[in-house]
């Protein structure tokens, strides 16, 4: 691939996701494994753990299509993805996001340049779909939005070149990370706190505590493997309960409890592993 000459960038997230880890990355660094092989990363999401670690070989998955054909075109077809980009740059308003919004066909290239654009003027730069699994979030209020950020595109292209990035369920993870010393971290969504903290409920991939459950089983099985294991979830007794055979650290967050502003503050996490440094 050739890389034009810009200022270089480090790579880093390019899409604002809901459960971003970038914050948290900082109280992190005491409890990520000093040594593996392969990196999994199942929950990927914006991929905040990712991008700090840049790990020489990884397999990075998510159930949601649209992120991983983004992630894919990124990686396979940048250049043109950054011409989609342009246009729509140069095309942004309020009738033209609805209408980009509204659009379901195209080819990949075309998809990938959606999710980023309507993630860039998107209110909050959320993901979220309805239950026919639409994208479905209002324009966001921003003066002049910044579409694309082309050194920033290479830079995460060129670190993804040798990653496997596939659309899968977390349980995927079994058939992949098979060997002693390799490195999962699983960031899934988080058990609620209370009812009305239970965003998750409502979209197409509500995440229940039968699925905690099962991805609880699964880190059982990984640790069995001697694969190195490091999760984050809600500081709440039911999850503490969980992972009570392995380490739990309690870590600080800010989060919106709900959508509104008023109601950020800090509040714990946790983070568990199943190995000690
Ligand atoms: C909390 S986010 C991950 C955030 C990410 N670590 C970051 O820094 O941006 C959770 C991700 O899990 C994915 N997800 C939800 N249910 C899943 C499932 N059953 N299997 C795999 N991925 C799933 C969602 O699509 C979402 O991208």
């Amino acid at each position: 691939m050739l890389t034009p000459i810009f200022d270089k960038v480090s790579p880093r997230p390019f899409l604002k996701w809901a459960g971003g880890k970038s914050q948290l990355i900082q109280q992190y660094l005491p409890y990520f494994p000093k040594s593996f092989k392969t990196y999994y990363e199942p929950f990927l999401g914006g991929g905040a753990i990712f991008f700090h670690l840049l790990p020489a070989q990884a397999v990075l998955t998510d159930i949601n299509l649209e992120l991983i054909n983004t992630y894919r075109c990124l990686r396979d077809n940048v250049e043109e993805l950054i011409a989609l980009l342009e246009v729509h740059q140069m095309n942004h308003s309020q009738d033209y996001y609805y209408k980009v919004r509204s659009l379901i066909d195209g080819t990949e290239i075309e998809k990938a340049a959606r999710v980023i654009y309507l993630n860039k003027t998107c209110f909050n730069g959320l993901y979220r779909e309805n239950l026919q699994g639409q994208f479905n979030v209002p324009i966001g209020r921003y003066k002049n939005p910044k579409i694309c950020s082309s050194a920033l595109l290479y830079s995460v292209s060129a670190v993804l070149q040798s990653a496997q990035i596939e659309v899968r369920p977390f349980e995927a993870v079994l058939e992949f990370a098979k060997t002693p010393n390799n490195f999962v971290y699983f960031d899934p969504p988080y058990y609620p706190l209370s009812q009305t903290s239970n965003f998750t409920a409502y979209s197409r991939n509500a995440f229940s505590e039968h699925d905690q459950i099962r991805l609880r089983d699964i880190v059982g099985e990984l640790a069995h493997r001697n694969v190195k294991v490091m999760l984050s979830n809600s500081d709440s007794p039911f999850i503490r309960q969980l992972y009570r055979d392995f380490n739990i650290y309690t870590i600080s967050a800010t989060r919106s409890i709900n959508s509104k502003a008023s109601n950020r503050g800090k509040i714990s996490e946790i983070l568990v592993t199943t190995y000690k440094n």
